[in-house]
C-alpha cells in the first residue's frame, strides 16, 4: 500500500483525559492544540478484536468484559463476525463509490446547508486562515426505518435505495446487539441504551486520490470526536483512518471483514466519562482513492444523557448534570467546537 500524506495532524487535548481540567472555553481544537510530528511508528497494529459470535454464545460475560475494556482503554475496537453478509457489504461500497463519480450537477443536488435536512452532501472545502484542504466529500442521511426515509435518497445510480437499505438494516441490529453488550459491560439493564436510542443516519464518505490543492496542508477529515452514542465505520481497503492511542495517534488500517467502533460524545456522558469518546481523524492517499461508511446512532429528543445513576456514587461523582439530548444538539450547532470538549457545558457544578 503507497503511504499516505498526512501533513499535519493535531494532538489529544490534555483535558480531556480530565474532563474535570477542562476550561469554559470553546475553540476548535485546531487552533489550540500543538501540532504532532507524525503518526507513532511504534504501534504493533493490534487494534482490540472482538468476535461479535462470542456474544450469542455460553461465554458472553467473556466478551462483555472485553467489550468494557476496549471502550475504556482504547476508545475504539474491530468487530468481526458481525453478521452482515459480504455481499451487502461490497454492494454498499460500489453504490457509493458509484455515487460519487457521477457528474457533479448530479450530487449538488443534495447540497444543503441545513444539519438538520434528511440527508445532504458535503464537499470538500478550503480552510485558507488555516492553510488547510479538507478532501472528504459525504452524503449523509437519515435510514432508521428504512422505509420512512429512502425515498429522500438518491435514484441515480439505480440500486442506491436498495442496496443501502439492506446495508442500513443490517448496520442497525449489529449496533443495537453492540449497544446491549456495552450497557451490561457498565454495570446497566441491557436495554439501558437501546431504549434511548431514536434513529440513525450514515455518512458515506468519499476521499478522493490527493487532489491538487493551492494550500499546503491536506487532510481527509480534520481532528474530531463523533456526537454519537457510538459510531460503526466500515472502510475499503484503502487506509487512512487514525485514531488517538495513549496519547499518540496511530493507524487503524481496515481488517478484512471487520467493522471499526468508537465511542461518541453521548456514551462519554452517560458512562460518566468512563468511557470516553474517540478522537480520530481520517488522512489522504495520493493514489488511491478511499470510501468509508459511518453509521451514526442518536436518541430521541428527550433521552436522559446524563450519567447513569447506578455509577454515581462518593467515589464517583458526576462529571456532568442531567440533560437531553435535544439540549445537546441545539447546543452543538451554537459551540463551533468539533471535539467532546462541547459536553463542557453540560458539566455538574462542582463545589
Ligand atoms: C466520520 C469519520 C473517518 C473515516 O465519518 O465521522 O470520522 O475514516 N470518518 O472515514
Ligand atoms: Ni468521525
Amino acid at each position: 500500500m503507497s503511504p499516505t500524506v498526512l501533513q499535519q495532524a493535531d494532538a489529544l487535548h490534555p483535558a480531556l483525559s480530565d474532563p474535570k481540567n477542562v476550561q469554559y472555553t470553546y475553540t476548535d481544537p485546531l487552533s489550540e492544540v500543538p501540532a504532532l510530528s507524525g503518526v507513532d511508528a511504534s504501534f504493533d497494529g493490534s487494534t482490540p478484536i472482538i468476535d461479535m459470535e462470542g456474544l450469542l454464545g455460553p461465554q458472553r460475560s467473556e466478551f462483555i468484559k472485553q467489550i468494557g475494556h476496549a471502550c475504556e482503554k482504547n476508545g475504539f475496537f474491530a468487530v468481526r463476525n458481525h453478521g452482515i453478509p459480504e455481499m451487502k457489504i461490497s454492494n454498499m461500497l460500489d453504490t457509493a463509490r458509484d455515487f460519487f463519480h457521477l457528474p457533479e450537477e448530479e450530487r449538488l443536488k443534495f447540497r444543503s446547508s441545513d444539519p438538520d435536512s434528511i440527508i445532504r452532501l458535503v464537499t470538500g472545502f478550503q480552510d485558507k486562515t488555516r492553510n488547510i484542504f479538507v478532501s472528504r466529500q459525504s452524503l449523509k442521511f437519515h435510514c432508521h426505518p428504512v422505509e420512512d426515509f429512502k425515498n429522500h435518497w438518491p435514484s441515480t445510480p439505480p440500486s442506491f435505495r436498495e442496496k443501502v437499505g439492506e446495508y442500513c438494516a443490517s448496520v442497525r441490529k449489529v449496533e443495537v446487539a453492540i449497544l446491549d453488550a456495552i450497557s451490561e459491560s457498565l454495570g446497566l439493564e441491557r436495554d439501558y441504551i437501546d431504549k434511548l436510542l431514536k434513529g440513525h443516519y450514515v455518512s458515506i464518505n468519499y476521499y478522493p486520490a490527493c487532489q491538487e490543492s493551492e494550500l499546503d496542508v491536506t487532510h481527509g477529515v480534520r481532528t474530531h470526536t463523533d456526537p454519537t452514542i457510538i459510531t460503526i465505520l466500515m472502510q475499503d481497503d484503502v487506509p487512512g483512518l487514525q485514531v488517538i492511542n495513549d496519547d499518540k495517534w496511530i493507524d487503524v488500517n481496515p481488517i478484512p471483514d471487520a467493522v471499526v467502533v468508537h465511542v461518541g460524545d453521548m456514551l462519554q456522558a452517560l458512562s460518566n466519562c468512563r468511557y470516553k469518546s474517540l478522537l480520530h481523524q481520517a488522512i489522504v492517499n495520493c493514489e488511491r482513492e478511499r470510501v468509508s461508511i459511518a453509521s451514526y446512532c442518536y436518541p430521541s429528543d428527550d433521552a436522559a444523557i446524563g450519567p447513569a445513576k447506578k455509577l454515581i456514587d462518593d467515589d464517583h461523582p458526576a462529571i456532568y448534570k442531567d440533560f437531553t439530548y435535544k439540549e445537546f444538539h441545539e447546543s452543538m450547532w451554537r459551540v463551533k467546537c468539533s471535539t467532546a470538549k462541547r459536553l463542557d457545558l453540560f458539566m455538574a457544578e462542582s463545589d
